[in-house]
């Protein structure tokens, strides 16, 4: 007989459990100390100054300056701060000596661009601190392509009723404004139940949805949410969370996440199929979001919080952020 078997038949089976279970934290800190260092060396935090780095940086910022062009009712002047982030990272990119062609930076000098042609377009004064801030970059950002970022129109026009997945992956843009119209409660279970199709490791379905139409409990959600300030609440939100206790190894930790994603990618691809708006909204919270957000929604300690999606019926017009996409040629890697 083995060891291990010997030690099963002599131990009492609370006391072996207790001791696999005691193997399985040692293994999940091993593993979480490996995940630890990778993303302390690799992410783009501060002092991490490689050119995927800093890229990801200005394609942040300019993201949220993209944002602020695209709300219906242009605040002019906004964006101060992630404009000082801007500049502080551009500087950076010049002194590491990157390239100034690659996608980060090409969409930061446009989303620049953009936001002087705005304020000369309604005839408004740049506000003092881009000139302080930017006016190192003139040349470029006058020069920028206007194509890469900005605000783009949405205008409604009714689907054609079959559409194929690759027109509906094309049509879905992540829309901020919605009509009045309330959202049906039954549509979004329809979209949640089309989304189970979505696949799941060992078919373990550990995503689960909340469907939130009560005003009040939504309105403390997207307070709490925050990412989708400077809009109106949208008619119906739904919360994405992932059940922990479907996993029965440490190895599956980041799991609960993945398997969570692939079902809000699937849930959105069908709100678009049945011409509702949405847009997915992160809940990447520090502790007290996280607690008020668990304890508005009730949620059950074994589930992890994956995304909200805000979503309403489609508004006739409607401005949205560009969000273009790089290249193929950047992000996929044929091996043969
Ligand atoms: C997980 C996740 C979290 C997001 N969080 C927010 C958010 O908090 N606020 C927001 O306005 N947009 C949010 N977005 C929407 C993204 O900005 C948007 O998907 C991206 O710019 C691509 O644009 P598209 O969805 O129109 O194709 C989020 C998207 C994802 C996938």
């Amino acid at each position: 007989m083995g060891i291990k078997t010997t030690i099963r038949h002599i131990v009492p089976d609370g006391l072996y459990q207790w001791m696999k279970k005691q193997r399985s934290g040692v293994k999940l800190r091993t593993f979480l100390s490996r995940q630890r260092r990778q993303f302390m060396r690799t992410a783009a935090l501060p002092g991490n100054e490689g050119e995927a780095q800093l890229e990801a940086l200005l394609q942040y910022h300019a993201h949220e300056i993209e944002k602020g062009l695209s709300h219906n009712d242009f605040r002019a002047g906004f964006g101060r701060r992630a404009m000082w982030f801007l500049a502080d990272i551009l500087a950076r990119w010049e002194k590491h000596g990157y390239s100034w062609n690659d996608f980060g930076v090409r969409q930061a000098l446009s989303v620049l661009r953009q936001y002087k042609e705005k304020h000369a377009e309604l005839g408004v004064p740049l506000p003092d601190f881009f000139q302080q801030l930017m006016g190192r970059w003139t040349d470029r950002i006058d020069t920028a392509d206007l194509n890469a970022s900005g605000a783009a129109l949405f205008e409604y026009q009714r689907p054609s009723e079959h559409r194929s997945y690759s027109q509906v992956l094309m049509d879905r843009v992540s829309l901020r404004n919605y009509s009045s119209e309330p959202v049906d409660e039954q549509l979004l279970v329809k979209a949640g139940t089309l989304a189970m199709r979505a696949p799941s490791v060992c078919n373990r379905q550990s995503a689960r949805l909340y469907v939130i139409t009560d005003s009040k409990i939504l309105e403390q959600a997207m307070d709490m949410q925050a990412g989708m300030y400077g809009y109106a609440k949208p008619p119906a939100l739904l919360m994405v969370t992932s059940k922990i206790s479907t996993f029965v190894d440490v190895t599956e930790r980041n799991e609960p996440y993945i398997d969570g994603g692939l079902y809000s990618m699937a849930l959105l691809g069908a709100l678009e199929e049945l011409d509702l708006a949405a847009c997915p909204l992160n809940t990447m919270f520090e502790k007290r979001r996280e607690n008020g957000v668990r304890s508005i929604l009730n949620l059950p300690d074994d589930e992890v919080l994956i995304m909200f999606i805000a979503v309403g019926h489609k508004p006739e017009r409607t401005l949205h952020p560009k969000s273009l996409r790089r290249s193929p040629e950047d992000i996929i890697t044929c091996i043969r």
